[in-house]
């Protein structure tokens, strides 16, 4: 097999998707289009990949990051004009293997498949196609009475009789390089002014040349998204695809169709997914978790042995053996210690907590450092905004602090180890080691262990 680059289009508008975002970033399963077939095209290795970008250009880079390569096509002239754009860039690969960016179900075993039996057959182009009951929209594959590739016809430009074709063009098609560059240039555009690619298995079959095409078993892995029920679809097979893929390693989800985890998510084995639970971005849970019901996550890391109950963890670190919920929030930039419990109504945003701390009933920490063995009792909460200034300041317990009900802690402020707080204490200055503070504002009334 010789060298392959890919092409990836994705410079079109998708006019039918009525959106102001660029069609190739509606995401499926939590990710966008253009990278669902940016994965698959890793896997045929190749040595150079050019993404065409042009409606929403500087969106789609944006997107994707700059470890890419990119090419404008300023004007969306067709898929024809498109690949053309990237012809001085791509370098001297034998082969072309031209993605679509609307096509996030292909898989990259597929890919692999549709190279080898190009180079195999030494076709000038290798077409991938699927069969399905509603071609319409798509480009009909014609084929000759010995089964072999005619042309591909349009939808816009096809007869009645070529309408009912249920064999269509997927888009994704492999060239030998030399001969797609030569022929691309040559290609006239169509009566609405588009350069069409799939022009091109017109000119090989009247050159004589040879053309292959494979078929895919299911027509759904080939599936273009043109619209926003397209959209829709893909995303309810894709998600049974990621179900599947937890539940072949070992992850158990009670009720699969209510729970949504996205594609990039990464799930230990033996952890249990209750109903009605999302599983998002770049999330990941370890072994023997019980994550559910009813709970949002997104980038997420869980360690082992963790238990999440109706709860919403955003941006958040749990360490092992964790209890969360039931109706507790992880805001951004929250790590939770080992054998830590966060319990009904308690919100955490932007601190650390040490193992085996509990936080339960309405209580808020945000913006503070929290030691080992923590106690934060019933509504108590971190002061930390000063809406004169509007600053955030920061709140420090040691370990082995003890909150009473309802302390309100006035920030910045530190509580030394082992200090104790009465019920209703509003904290407003630092209380020493060892000693009891109560009352409003909170002053020390004794020690508890004899100064040294
Ligand atoms: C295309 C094919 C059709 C095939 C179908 C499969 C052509 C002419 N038609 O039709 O045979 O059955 O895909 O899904 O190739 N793009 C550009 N620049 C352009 C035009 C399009 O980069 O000037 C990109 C789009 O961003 C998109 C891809 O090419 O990712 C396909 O374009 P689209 O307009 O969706 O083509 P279809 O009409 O679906
Ligand atoms: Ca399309």
């Amino acid at each position: 097999m010789g060298d392959i680059a890919v092409v990836l289009l994705a410079a079109g508008q998708g006019t039918r998707m009525r959106s102001d975002l660029p069609k190739v970033l509606h995401k499926v399963a939590g990710r966008s289009l253009v990278a669902h077939v940016l994965e698959a095209a890793a896997a045929v290795d190749p040595i150079a990949l050019l993404i065409v970008v042009g409606y929403g250009a500087a969106q789609v880079r944006e997107a994707l990051g700059p470890a890419l390569r990119y090419v404008e096509q300023t004007q969306q002239l067709g898929t024809g004009h498109a690949v053309l754009q990237a012809s001085r860039l791509v370098g001297a690969a034998e082969q072309v293997l031209v993605l679509y960016g609307d096509t996030p179900l292909l898989r990259g075993e597929t890919l692999k498949r549709l190279v080898q039996s190009h180079a195999a057959s030494g076709a000038v182009l290798t077409m991938l196609t699927g069969v399905t009951e509603e071609p319409s929209g798509y480009g009909r594959v014609v084929r000759g009475r010995e089964g072999e590739l005619i042309a591909v016809v349009e939808d816009a430009d096809a007869d009645e009789t070529i309408r009912g074709i249920k064999e269509v063009n997927s888009g994704v098609c492999c060239f030998e390089a030399r001969w797609m560059w030569s022929r691309l240039a040559e290609v006239k555009p169509s009566h609405k002014g588009e350069y069409y690619l799939t022009d091109l298995v017109g000119v090989a079959v009247s050159e004589g040349a040879r053309v292959g095409t494979l078929t895919v078993p299911e027509f759904a892995e080939v599936a273009g998204i043109n619209n926003r029920a397209q959209l829709a679809a893909a995303e309810i097979a894709l998600r049974w695809r990621v179900r599947s893929r937890l539940m072949d390693s070992g992850v158990s989800l009670l009720d699969p169709a209510t729970t949504y985890v996205d594609s990039e998510v990464e799930i230990g084995r033996d952890t249990v997914l209750y109903p009605q639970t999302l599983i998002e971005g770049s999330t990941r849970i370890g072994c023997g978790c019980v994550i559910g019901p009813n709970c949002r996550l997104t980038n997420a890391q869980v360690g082992d042995g963790c238990r999440i109950e109706s709860s919403v963890v955003e941006d958040s670190c749990l360490a092992d053996g964790v209890r969360v919920g039931p109706f507790a929030h992880l805001r951004h930039g929250s790590a939770v210690g080992n054998g830590a419990q966060i319990g009904s109504f308690a919100e955490i945003k932007n601190s650390i907590l040490g193992s085996g701390t509990k936080m339960h009933h309405f209580s808020y920490v945000g913006d503070a450092q929290v030691g080992e063995r923590v106690n934060i009792a019933a509504g108590s909460i971190t002061c930390n905004y000063d809406a004169e200034s509007d600053t955030k300041s920061q709140t420090v317990l040691e370990d082995d602090v003890a909150l009473g009900s309802g302390t309100l802690l006035v920030a910045p402020v530190r509580l030394h180890a082992r200090s104790v707080t009465g019920a209703g204490a509003v904290v407003t200055r630092d209380v020493p080691a060892d000693s009891v503070a109560v009352g409003v504002p909170a002053r020390v009334v004794r020690h508890t262990r004899a100064k040294k």
